[in-house]
């Protein structure tokens, strides 16, 4: 009995403190005395606070992602790629801090080299993706993407050994911008390169259009110019899926458009990028990938692919893309990002279902590896 009487009085007494912290609260919000000034910081408490809360969520929804093989050169320089175009303007890279307004934000975004030893790849996953609500941390602009985001995760851990050059080496491999003035095209005339190929596409597809021989970047030369510019519209309006993508074309208005889609669809496909030991190597493949090509997989209801994708340089439609001498991994990843439901792209894009859905995983790989050694179609 006398448990229970005095049981009843702290509860009284904790009600009652605990409405003075409720009406205190509101007064200060109310009041508008609540420091919210970039300026001046956190408190200290609120400091802790927030960084304690950030941990546990950080902990808590990375505790299932499993992680996939990030030690692959492709992956690492694919999330260098990104990082040049969208992570350094805050973050800095090595060797460069970030730009002075940056030091003014509260968080300030911490310098990648001293976060990534303490971090785990897949809670750096989680932050990557999903950003940090109210600290100016964004998430990932594409959330179909995650294999784009482990590109990233890949690149982040190989950071804090990297010296400026080997940044620049993996960010933009051996782009030059002050080399690049004119191009040879396809009808062997010399072809003014466009100001933002300089600017922005090239560090990824190359000036020549050939990407950087890693199968990540997709090959541009020789690509159809109206493919390309449904695509990048596509990209602009998120009808297409890519992290990557979607902010470049989102920054490019009507006429760039036009003029790099323009530009990339003259340049000559060559076969450069594609060894012949490699071919070689994968002749039973490709022979494989040939016949499916040609004549689809009827017990499948696979359909041909050369009826839309054509093996000559003529295109069917020259809306539909071509396949010619494009990177095996590119194609297969596009193949399977069909299946999944993930890729999007123009309003063409639905024929692509259709074809995919019964497709095997092999099957992908042969018929890849024989439109890469196209070399063009030329
Ligand atoms: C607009 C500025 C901005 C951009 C762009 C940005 N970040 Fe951040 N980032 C921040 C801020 C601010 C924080 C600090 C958040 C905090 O302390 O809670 C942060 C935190 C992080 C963290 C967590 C650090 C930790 O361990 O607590 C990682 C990892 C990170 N960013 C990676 C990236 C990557 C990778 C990109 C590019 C894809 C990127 N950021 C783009 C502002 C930015
Ligand atoms: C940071 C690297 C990067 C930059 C810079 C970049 N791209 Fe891309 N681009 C990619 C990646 C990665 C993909 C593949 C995305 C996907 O899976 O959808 C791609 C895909 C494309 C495609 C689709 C190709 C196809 O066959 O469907 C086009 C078109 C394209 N980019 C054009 C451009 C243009 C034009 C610019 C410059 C304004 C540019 N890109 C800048 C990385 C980049
Ligand atoms: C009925 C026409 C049609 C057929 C048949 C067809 N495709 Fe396609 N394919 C398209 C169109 C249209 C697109 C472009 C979709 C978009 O991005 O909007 C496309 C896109 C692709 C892409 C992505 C290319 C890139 O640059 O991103 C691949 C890979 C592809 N097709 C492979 C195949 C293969 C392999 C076959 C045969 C098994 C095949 N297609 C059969 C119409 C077709």
């Amino acid at each position: 009995m006398k448990l229970r009487i005095k049981w009843k009085q702290h509860l009284k007494t904790i009600i009652a403190f605990l409405l003075i912290v409720a009406v205190c609260g509101a007064i200060v919000v109310v009041s508008g005395i609540a420091p919210i000034a970039a300026s001046s910081g956190h408190w200290e408490i609120t400091k802790w606070f927030l960084n304690f809360s950030k941990e546990r969520a950080v902990a808590t929804h990375s505790m299932m992602i499993e992680v996939p093989d990030l030690d692959v050169q492709s992956k690492i320089v694919q999330g260098a790629g990104h990082y040049e175009i969208g992570c350094l303007q805050c973050h800095g890279s090595p060797g460069k801090e970030p730009p002075r307004v940056v030091s003014l934000m509260t968080p300030k975004p911490p310098d990648i080299a001293s976060i990534v030893p303490d971090r785990e790849p897949q809670e750096l996953f989680y932050i990557v993706k999903h950003g940090i609500m109210l600290t100016g941390m964004p998430a990932w602009p594409s959330q179909q993407r995650d294999d784009e985001v482990w590109s990233v995760v890949a690149f982040l851990l190989k950071y804090p050994q990297l010296s400026e050059t080997e940044y620049q080496q993996l960010a933009l491999g051996d782009f030059e911008k002050q080399s690049a003035q004119t191009i040879e095209g396809v009808a062997d005339d010399a072809l003014t390169v466009p100001h933002e190929v300089i600017e922005s596409c090239a560090g990824c597809h190359g000036v020549d259009g050939k990407g950087r021989e890693l199968g990540v970047f997709p090959k541009l030369a020789g690509q159809n110019e109206a493919y390309m510019i449904a695509t990048l519209k596509a990209y602009q309006e998120d009808h297409r899926h890519s992290g990557t993508m979607e902010p470049v074309a989102g920054r490019i208005d009507e006429k760039i458009i036009e003029e790099v889609s323009q530009y990339y669809s003259q340049l000559k496909t060559g076969d450069a990028t594609i060894s012949s030991a490699e071919t070689e190597e994968n002749r039973e493949a490709i022979a494989r990938g040939q016949k499916i090509a040609t004549n689809g997989i009827p017990q499948q209801n696979v359909p041909s692919c050369v009826d839309c994708h054509p093996t000559s340089r003529t295109p069917f439609n020259n809306a539909y893309p071509t396949l010619n001498g494009q990177y095996a991994d590119y194609l297969e990843l596009q193949l399977n990002l069909f299946k999944q439901r993930k890729r999007g792209g123009t309003k063409s894009a639905n024929l692509m279902h259709a074809v995919v859905d019964h497709m095997q995983t092999e099957q992908m790989q042969d018929v890849s590896l024989y439109y890469q050694s196209l070399k063009g179609g030329e």
